[in-house]
């Protein structure tokens, strides 16, 4: 209650001043790099609202986990943060074919974009799936030998030693205590704030805006949703499915084998070998190389493994067909794809950290 009285007394005297004298860290140079904010709106193309979700995220939650989410001394030796591989300027993604976490580790797998997951058709989380929620997939990474080396026990001992901390955790929970449940969520709802929208094809889609595109990026969509038919999986806002398939990339076929057998080694349905979730088309721009394994390095190279129906194997999704697409209808796509790069998610590293 008393919290509560603070906070309104916070906005009422302008500013986070007022709100940060409640935790203890006024005027110091991390809450000034990090200030409250209220939530922001979903951009233009974004139909859900916060309000939709069953705990929506909290300013606070979400400053508490922006700083977690940049923070390097969750790792076991200060040098790995989520961010070292979900980069602000990759839409949280990365520039390399796969991750490179502690001591130069290298994973088999891309660090996928989470923009626009606050809302999901299926909670599926991973290239395979394997997590149900944000907050389940959050902890992974930290305790991951390869990308942050910690344990869950050492990370919380860290957090409990940093003076500050505690005073976010309880200004965004209600209580100091520092627990696994409460990193998890921090992060997870700094996480739902990254969207992106307002690209030229939401103006040309949702606001009717004709000039917003060009007729190419027109004749894109068109291809896209009918003769390319890549809406079979990317579709809805996000461009995705949230569901499994085979294109057939990581198929050897000198060896005659899949390189990562992706969804089944979750489900065990032989139909899902090989089979990786589909993932959102937007901001595609700095996203590459592409791919669950950034296989394929440029975006008309993706183009052209759908024209010729994907990588033949034996558990190639039925839907991969050839398409048959002209050099100009190759272009048309590629100029839809670039009408697809928005804002709202940017963000940097902040400036200064609870000490
Ligand atoms: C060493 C690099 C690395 C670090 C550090 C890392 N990640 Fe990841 N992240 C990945 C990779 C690689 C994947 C895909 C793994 C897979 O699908 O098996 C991934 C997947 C994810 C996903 C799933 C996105 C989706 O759409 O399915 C989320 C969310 C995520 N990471 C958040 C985090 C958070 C939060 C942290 C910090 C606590 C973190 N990551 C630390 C590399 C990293
Ligand atoms: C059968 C479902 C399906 C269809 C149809 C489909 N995609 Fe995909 N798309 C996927 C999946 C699944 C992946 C990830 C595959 C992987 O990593 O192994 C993907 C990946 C991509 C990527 C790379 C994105 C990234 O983050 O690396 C692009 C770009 C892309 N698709 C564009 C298209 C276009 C353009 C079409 C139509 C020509 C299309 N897709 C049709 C399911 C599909």
């Amino acid at each position: 209650m008393r919290f509560a009285l603070q906070l309104v007394v916070g906005f009422v005297l302008g500013g986070f001043v007022a709100v940060s004298a409640a935790v203890g860290g006024e005027g110091s140079a991390w809450e000034k790099a990090n200030p409250v904010k209220p939530l922001p709106a979903p951009p233009l193309g974004i139909d859900s609202t916060f309000d939709e979700l069953d705990d929506p995220p909290t300013p606070e939650r979400v400053r508490l986990g922006r700083w977690l989410f940049f923070d390097t001394r969750l790792s076991a030796d200060n040098t790995v943060s989520c961010a070292t591989c979900h980069r602000p300027e990759n839409a949280f993604s990365e520039p390399t074919p796969v991750s490179t976490g502690i001591r130069g580790q290298k994973g088999g797998r891309k660090a996928p974009t989470f923009i626009n997951q606050a809302w999901t058709l299926y909670p599926h989380f991973f290239w395979d799936g394997r997590a149900g929620s944000l907050e389940e997939q959050a902890l992974g990474p930290i305790a991951n030998p390869i990308e942050m080396g910690n344990t869950l026990e050492q990370m919380i001992s860290t957090l409990k030693a940093i003076p500050s901390y505690a005073g976010y955790f309880k200004e965004a929970f209600g209580t100091p205590e520092i627990n696994n449940e409460r990193v998890a969520k921090a992060i997870a709802d700094y996480e739902r704030t990254r969207m992106s929208g307002n690209t030229p094809w939401d103006r040309w889609q949702k606001k009717r805006d004709q000039q917003a595109v060009s007729e190419e990026v027109k004749k894109g969509h068109e291809l896209f949703h009918n003769k390319a038919a890549c809406n079979q999986c990317h579709l809805g806002q996000a461009f995705t499915d949230t569901l499994f398939h085979n294109l057939g990339v990581g198929w050897d076929p000198k060896a005659n084998k899949l390189a990562d057998m992706g969804r089944y080694v979750v489900s065990k349905k032989d139909e899902d070998k090989g089979a990786f979730k589909t993932p959102t088309l937007r901001d595609l721009a700095n996203r590459g190389p592409y791919m669950h394994d950034g296989s394929i390095k440029t975006l008309r190279e993706v183009v052209e493994l759908y024209n010729k129906g994907g990588e033949a194997n034996p558990h190639l999704s039925p839907k991969m067909k050839q398409l048959n697409l002209t050099d100009d209808e190759v272009d048309a796509l590629l100029a839809f794809m670039d009408a697809l790069n928005g804002e709202g998610y940017q963000d940097k590293t902040p400036a200064a950290f609870p000490q």
